[in-house]
């Protein structure tokens, strides 16, 4: 199989996939808006929230091909389409994958990352594919027009360290429709955490007590995304405990976590234990 046929695929649905009931009922009425015209939709969260599995689980719902793109990566106008290539002393143009997939009937296109394209003008590309008239012309290609019933999903990752919506050009964001994504609640992201990694319930309960206590500490309150408590349960279920979990999975200043653990009544025993773990040194052979 080549390497197109790959990126083409119709995603596998995620058994263990949460969403709220709202934004579950808002993507149906986007897959049915989609068959009378082009439909965009930004998804906007903070990092590790689910945005880029939304999409893939859209795809996978509908059963559509899903393709993907850094947005972020994008480093010169023009990067997705192709490039000219030297062959036999005759220039040629290498169609990219971009093209295929946007002339591909029913496809979900992620554009991922779109707020940090390297080059401010390498967002230029998308405003005619995304626009009401749905086709570029592209040199070396000629016109290439966005098949039916395609949607395009942005993702932007928004928090302290990325400026948000406002940084996309208000003439490209307003062609989005938008989906805003949160952490799971508590209960919600303890069944993702059980069901994803195998953990006990009550290590799950643990472990998103302390995350969520790290998010909401009112000195430095930290994003530990739903990607990181998985992480986290996953060491866990390896057989660390809940303090070593968490420092070998997140940045943390050390007093920050042991006023969450505290607070959260870890046994005694448990620190003793890491403690001698942690400060007897061993060849590592
Ligand atoms: N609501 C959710 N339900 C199930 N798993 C989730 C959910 N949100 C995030 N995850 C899991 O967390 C990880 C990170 O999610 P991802 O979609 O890559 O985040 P983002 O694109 O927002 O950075 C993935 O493994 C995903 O399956
Ligand atoms: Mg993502």
């Amino acid at each position: 199989m080549s390497n197109t046929d790959l990126n083409i695929m119709i995603p596998e649905i995620d058994p263990n996939y949460f969403l709220p009931v709202g934004i579950i009922k808002n993507l149906a009425r986007i897959e049915k808006l989609s068959k009378r015209h082009p439909v965009n939709v930004m998804v906007v969260g903070k990092q590790g929230c689910g945005k880029s599995s939304l999409v893939k689980q859209f795809a996978a719902y509908y059963k559509r091909p899903l393709s993907t793109f850094q947005i972020g990566l994008l480093s010169e106008p023009g990067q997705l389409f192709g490039e000219k290539g030297l062959k036999k002393g005759n220039t040629f143009f290498e169609e990219f994958l971009f093209p295929k997939t946007i002339s591909t009937p029913r496809s979900v296109i992620h554009l991922e990352e779109i707020n940090r394209p390297e080059h401010p003008k390498a967002l230029n590309d998308l405003f005619s594919v995304l626009s009401e008239d749905r086709s570029i012309w592209v040199e070396g290609l000629g016109l290439v027009k966005v098949a039916d019933e395609v949607i395009f999903f942005a993702t932007l990752n928004e928090g302290a360290e990325f400026t948000g919506i406002d940084m996309v050009d208000a003439a490209l964001r307003d062609r989005f429709y938008i989906i805003q994504v949160d952490y799971p609640p508590p209960n919600i992201e303890e069944e993702i955490i059980c069901s994803k990694t195998g953990v006990s319930r009550e290590i799950a309960k643990k472990i998103v007590n302390v995350v969520n206590l790290l998010r909401n500490n009112a000195q430095m309150p930290l994003s530990v995304s739903t990607r990181h408590s998985l992480m986290i349960a996953e060491l866990a279920s390896e057989g660390a405990n809940i303090r070593d979990a968490l420092i070998y999975s997140i940045q943390i200043e050390k007093s920050i976590l042991e006023t969450a653990l505290i607070s959260l009544h870890l046994g005694e025993g448990e620190e003793e234990i890491i403690d001698i773990d942690n400060h007897n040194y061993v060849r590592y052979v």
